[in-house]
């Protein structure tokens, strides 16, 4: 026997506005065919004026809660993945604890960048195993489209506003890789590449800033770092590649989800893809792809899925769970 971090209960929202390719035309030197062959991106959510990001994450955790027959009383801790709070502080994970009326248990945020919901998982499992939490309500929720310069186009093109949820809770397994919930994770970070990605403001520096990236290269490393640590994670597992029903990865390139894929021998059949819908919404884009993918009927009980991510830090990971 063994305790698991089951996911009972998914789900996600997303801002009404949706603002496709064609938009950048009008201000910017690109194209609709440039973004999407370069990205595979289509169009994007962004936030109305008055949305924040806690906003997004509150409404993400209703439809998680909704989906898992709960309420916030059934919850010991929240944890929201962001690098767009609303406030330096406190944490959007506590305006969210105090939006869905939870007065008991604890919430904090997790900031890593485009791998923060995989180190929010991390997290979240590691105090469910360690007995301090039996349900962890766990939100990736951005509002990048605040850290934007919209005048390069280079990366206000890349990315969007959105927020995903998962309800996981404490369930017991046989201790095989049979059993549902996460079975395997693996965290990384090198910050020798912090200059790669980077938003040039904050606290400390007395400014907001605007998201700066050196695309290509941050290109350069996503695809053999995301490769090894899905084979790493999924190998903790006592699992291999071919075991695999479904990548779920960060939607940040099509190119980058491609390249992933086929180094893993994996086909493209087996990847969630939602990057042409939602651009890169940074530590929201995995929590939204398994939402979405749930609701396509395409990941199902049971299904093995691997999700990785790499963004700033750099930062990267993987998680294996059974759903
Ligand atoms: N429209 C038209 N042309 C453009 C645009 C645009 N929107 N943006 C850049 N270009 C031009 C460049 O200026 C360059 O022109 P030049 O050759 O005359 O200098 C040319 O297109 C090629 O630029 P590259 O940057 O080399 O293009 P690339 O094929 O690498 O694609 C992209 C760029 C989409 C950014 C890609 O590198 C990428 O996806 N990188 C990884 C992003 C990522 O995964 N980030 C991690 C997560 S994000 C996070 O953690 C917050």
């Amino acid at each position: 026997m063994a305790g698991r971090s089951v996911v009972v209960g998914v789900g996600h929202y997303l801002p009404e506005r949706v603002v496709p390719n064609s938009e950048f035309e009008k201000t910017l030197d690109t194209s609709d065919e440039w973004i999407k062959t370069r990205s595979g991106i289509e169009r994007r959510h962004f936030a109305a004026e008055d949305e924040t990001t806690s906003d997004l994450a509150t409404n993400a955790a209703e439809a998680a809660l909704a989906d898992a027959g709960l309420t916030a009383d059934d919850i010991d801790a929240i944890i929201v993945a962001t690098s767009t709070a609303d406030l330096t502080f406190p944490s959007a994970a506590t305006m969210v604890q105090a939006r869905l009326g939870m007065t008991k248990g604890f919430a904090f945020d997790v900031q890593a960048v485009c791998a923060g919901f995989v180190f929010a998982l991390s997290n979240a499992n590691a105090l469910i195993l360690s007995g301090q939490a039996k349900r962890v309500l766990v939100i990736g929720a951005e509002t990048f489209s605040r850290i934007m310069d919209w005048t390069d186009r280079s990366t206000c093109v890349l990315f969007g506003d959105g927020a995903g949820a998962l309800v996981l809770e404490l369930q017991e397994g046989e201790g095989t890789s049979d059993d549902r919930g996460i079975l395997a994770t693996d965290l990384n970070s090198d910050g020798r590449y912090k200059d790669l990605l980077y938003v040039d403001g904050g606290v400390s520096t007395q400014s907001t800033g605007h998201l700066r990236m050196q695309g290509n290269q941050v290109f350069r490393h996503a695809v053999e770092k995301l490769t090894k640590t899905a084979e790493t994670a999924l190998g903790t597992a006592g699992l291999g590649n071919s075991d695999v029903d479904w990548i779920v990865p960060h939607q940040a390139n099509i190119r980058i989800i491609q390249g992933t894929a086929k180094k893993m021998g994996l086909p493209m059949e087996n990847v969630v893809v939602t990057v042409q819908d939602h651009g890169n919404t940074s530590a929201a884009s995995i929590p939204l792809a398994l939402s979405v993918g749930k609701q396509r009927g395409q990941i199902k009980q049971g299904d093995l899925i691997v999700t990785e991510a790499i963004g700033g830090g750099l930062a990267w990971g993987a998680v294996v769970l059974r759903w």
